[in-house]
């Protein structure tokens, strides 16, 4: 089950967020995947790529942030797949500010956004798992939560830092149930959202002034893609990875250990 498998780019346009990217990563090994997004189009668009493939997937509906929605999907996901072996927390997103700027409301939205919901999905699947003897989480964290990474993102740092937590401790509790749960990392992603939201938020809807500076800013010259986040989220979810719990996957072509 993957929460925010639709993209944050426009539908139609085949835009490939991480979400996405990991869901058909995830069906072309032979996992039948859930889609959940808010935007039910964007979910559809993604289990349609994978039928095209010959994948099988089920698109979903639901605001992940809400208790009762969370217990819906989980609910049709058992009834048409039988169990959940992954369970892949990938919604998020950042809104700017310091502690100046940003207000109560926006600091509270965020950690709603990013932090909140992953402990209301992983508290109703964490039975499911531990009935059927384990299981493996996948959390999206950033290395925002680690260090500076240009612009001032306050409470999406501190939220994405609870996210890593969380999971490390999640990974403890629940190791001896054969329950796994990792974090993958990313760093500047060439994802849909850079042309949707951060062109609007940070250069004034210039698009190459934003591609230009993230590029800019990793070791390797360039911003990663979705699939580069999608490969670590495949190996930490699949049975390779049965020795590895409460780990971090950072993918970022170097820029969380470049010198200012
Ligand atoms: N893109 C980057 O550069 C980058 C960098 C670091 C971390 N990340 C993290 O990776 C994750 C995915 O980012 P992305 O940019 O690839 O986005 P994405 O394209 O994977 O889209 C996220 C999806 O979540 C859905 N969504 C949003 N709110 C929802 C809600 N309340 N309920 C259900 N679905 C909802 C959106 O419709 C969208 O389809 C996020 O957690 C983000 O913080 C991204």
């Amino acid at each position: 089950m993957i929460l925010g498998a639709g993209s944050v780019g426009p539908v139609g346009a085949g835009a490939i967020g991480n979400g996405r990217a990991m869901a058909i990563l995830f069906a072309r090994e032979g996992a039948q995947v859930a889609c959940v997004d808010h935007r039910l189009e964007a979910a559809e668009e993604t289990t349609a790529m994978i039928a095209a493939e010959g994948g099988q997937a089920l698109a979903l509906a639901a605001d992940v942030t809400r208790e009762e929605e969370i217990a819906r999907v989980v609910a049709a996901t058992l009834a048409a797949f039988g169990r959940i072996d992954i369970l892949v927390n990938n919604v998020g997103g950042s809104v700017p500010g310091g502690p100046e700027e940003l207000t109560p409301e926006a600091w509270h939205a965020q950690f709603h956004h990013n932090l909140h919901y992953v402990h209301l999905s992983t508290r109703a699947v964490l039975p499911v798992m531990v009935r059927q003897g384990g299981g493996a989480i996948v959390n999206l964290s950033s290395v925002a939560a680690h260090r500076n990474i240009g612009p001032d993102l306050m409470a999406y740092a501190a939220s994405k830092a609870g996210v890593t937590a969380l999971s490390r401790m999640i990974a403890v509790r629940y190791a001896a149930q054969g329950i796994r749960c990792n974090v993958v990392t990313p760093g500047l992603m060439h994802t849909p959202l850079v042309e949707a939201r951060l062109a609007g938020q940070r250069t004034g809807g210039d698009v190459a002034a934003i591609v230009a500076r993230r590029n800019a800013q990793p070791p390797m010259g360039r911003m990663g893609d979705a699939w580069d986040v999608a490969y670590a989220a495949l190996y930490l979810a699949s049975d390779e990875a049965k020795y590895v719990t409460g780990a971090e996957i950072v993918v970022d072509g170097g820029l969380t250990l470049k010198s200012p």
